[in-house]
């Protein structure tokens, strides 16, 4: 993608998927690589609510969540335009009105990884309310089933990130936002 900003209007990345799929991480590197700004939506409502996402699951339960979820979104969509990534909590997809505001910001990337890996990644801490049960890998394939269809109704772009490493995963997401924001320029 061309890196120098001054060459073309205010781009926004946004990612979505799974738990465990590698948005922080790669939005992290995209960060690095391009200098946009780096939003991830589950730390700024955690710090807007100064508590952790577990906290506010647990105390308000997760339709408010939901709720800040969607506020986020709007507020997003609606402030001036920079050249931004937007790493997204995995749930947020479960709003229609979500993935619509979700498209309409920008060029939208599925990062989807194997069940086998996302409870390999989950299970490193228990920050995840969704996933605090008895079975956490029949919660995450019951889940993932029910999620699919969102996802890819969002989506731009779906990346299998099972097989790639992070600088690969990057490039590949680059390219296709670059042909994307061509298209739709
Ligand atoms: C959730 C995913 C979490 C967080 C919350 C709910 C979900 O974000 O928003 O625990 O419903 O899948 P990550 O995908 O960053 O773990």
């Amino acid at each position: 993608m061309d890196q120098d900003p001054s060459q073309h209007p205010p781009r926004t990345l946004v990612l979505i998927g799974f738990m465990g799929s590698g948005k922080s991480t790669i939005g992290r590197k995209l960060h690095e690589q391009l200098g946009y700004q780096l939003i991830d939506t589950d730390a700024l409502i955690e710090e807007r609510q100064g508590t952790s996402i577990s906290q506010i699951f647990a105390d308000q339960g997760e339709a408010a969540f939901r709720d800040m979820e969607t506020a986020l979104l709007k507020e997003l969509a609606t402030e001036s335009p920079t050249n931004r990534i937007v790493s997204t909590g995995g749930g947020i997809i479960l709003r229609e009105e979500n993935r619509q505001l979700l498209r309409d910001m920008g060029f939208v990337v599925w990062l989807k990884a194997p069940a086998s890996e996302i409870l390999e990644r989950t299970g490193r801490n228990d920050d995840r309310p969704l996933l605090q049960t008895e079975d956490p890998k029949a919660a995450i394939k019951a889940m993932m089933s029910e999620r699919k269809s969102l996802y890819k109704e969002a989506a731009h772009l779906k990346l299998d990130t099972g097989e790639l490493n992070i600088e690969e995963a990057c490039a590949g997401i680059l390219e296709c936002a670059s042909y994307h924001f061509t298209q739709n320029s």
